[in-house]
């Protein structure tokens, strides 16, 4: 399989990093196509817990080279620090297996402060961003006036950067925020470039020589369906495309490299979010916190990069049908089962009402689900801890039954089912 895009099926934080992981024992490039650090992919190998906001997970596998493409915005500072947190752990962070495209935007310190200055602006609208400058820096982008990573490599970066700064000021000044040091940035940005200098490159060029050449290229989504810039709940999204198709654009691919593409969606056992926006098969309450868990353990329901809890609901077959559409998935893996374990029945949405009419899919995107009453298949639950199963025919016959429905609501095939946050705690479809 030459090209295979994993892509969250939900609202992000569906357990991409470990999928990621499980399938990139067999590939040679891992490569992310969009977002920034707002991402956090985690992957647990024994004792140790990765936890990767910038670099693709996959890159913990030694023959993988690790690509970050155009369509992503790099804030240089963290993706040093992931650098040299990785290398700390023993594992190899070089301009051999680190490519980052030319043509990806930075992230300045001016985006982060404008996200801080437009999210306290909106006050009880605001958006719940995840504070990492992602909106401003796509902002520039649009507008043209964004500074790419080659652009470190130019002579005149520093006043480039220094003007960017001192534009940003005016808004800043606007929102009653105190203002950046220009010359500040400048400096430091110096420091970036000679760090990062050798790890710039055409990956666009390389993926497409490796595909030719009959290579495995996995490429990486972070956040979710749900959050896209265009098929997303809009506003209440992030500011990239999420979609598997936005991994041709966000890596430089054309059409013909996605021919018998394997698509991949991530979806959690249940519903999570966090920030604001519509969410139909919210829970609160006793299950609420059941499902969300206390945050003691790293798989509780707490943001990876915020660390904010999470809101959690029932499954929706509504929402996972749309994202089998605008993703064209060809297969899902289900994460979490083993947190539905002990419930007495389990809850998946299988259409909306609005007065007296049934939705089974969207009428109109998911931008307003205001209206909309889930309508729910009630199924029988599992005592059983199914953490240690390995083997399908091993799990209980509910929880196949629940998968089986899963599967059903989607229109395409279970593949993979986790049952625990280690690298083994997978388990095969038939
Ligand atoms: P931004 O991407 O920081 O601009 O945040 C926009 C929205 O996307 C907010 O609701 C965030 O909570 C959400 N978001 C961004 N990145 C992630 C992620 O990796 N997982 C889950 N939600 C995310």
């Amino acid at each position: 399989m030459p090209l295979q895009v994993i892509v969250g099926a939900q609202w992000g934080d569906e357990g991409k990093g470990r999928i990621v992981d499980w399938f990139a024992a067999q590939v040679d490039f891992t490569a992310r196509y969009n977002g920034g650090d707002n991402a956090g992919h985690t992957v647990t190998v024994g004792r140790q817990i990765f936890k990767l906001h910038l670099i693709p997970s996959g890159i913990i596998h030694p023959q993988v080279v690790a690509v970050l493409g155009n369509g992503m915005v790099i804030n240089p500072a963290r993706l040093l620090d992931e650098m040299e947190s990785l290398r700390k752990v023993g594992i190899a962070v070089t301009p051999q297996r680190l490519h980052i495209s030319h043509a990806a935007h930075l992230i300045t310190p001016a985006h982060q402060a404008l996200d801080g200055a437009l999210e306290a602006a909106r006050g009880k609208d605001s958006l719940g961003t995840t504070g990492r400058g992602i909106g401003p820096a796509y902002t520039d982008k649009a507008t043209r006036r964004g500074l790419r990573m080659a652009d470190l490599l130019r002579p005149d970066f520093d006043e480039r950067l220094a003007e960017a700064i001192a534009e940003a000021n005016q808004t800043l000044n606007m929102l009653g925020a105190p203002a950046l040091d220009p010359a500040a940035a400048g400096a430091e940005y110096r420091q970036y470039t000679r760090k990062l200098a050798e790890y710039i490159a055409d990956v666009s060029s390389e993926l497409d020589a490796a595909l030719k050449a009959g290579k495995a290229v996995l490429a990486e989504g972070a956040q979710g369906t749900l959050l896209d810039i265009d098929h997303g709940t809009y506003p209440f999204v992030t500011s990239s495309s999420t979609v598997a198709p936005g991994a041709l654009a966000g890596l430089g691919l054309g059409l013909t490299a996605a021919r018998d593409a394997r698509v991949t969606g991530v979806v959690k056992a249940f519903q999570t979010r966090v920030g604001s926006g519509p969410f139909p098969t919210e829970l609160s309450g006793d299950l609420a916190v059941r499902l969300r868990g206390t945050g003691a353990n790293p798989w509780d329901e707490y943001g990876t990069t915020t660390g904010r809890p999470r809101r959690v609901g029932w499954l929706d077959g509504v929402l996972l049908r749309y994202a089998v559409r605008v993703n064209g998935l060809t297969e899902l893996a289900v994460t979490k089962m083993d947190i539905l374990s002990g419930l007495k029945t389990v809850k998946l949405c299988s259409a909306y009402r609005d007065g007296g009419k049934t939705f089974a899919d969207l009428p109109f995107g998911p931008s307003d689900l205001s209206p909309y009453e889930p309508l729910y298949e009630e199924l029988p639950g599992w005592e059983a801890d199914i953490s240690d199963v390995r083997k399908w025919d091993r799990l209980p016959s509910a929880a196949r039954n629940y998968l089986e429905h899963i599967s059903a609501a989607a229109g395409v095939p279970v593949r993979l089912v986790s049952v625990g946050p280690e690298r083994d705690q997978i388990i095969l479809a038939p």
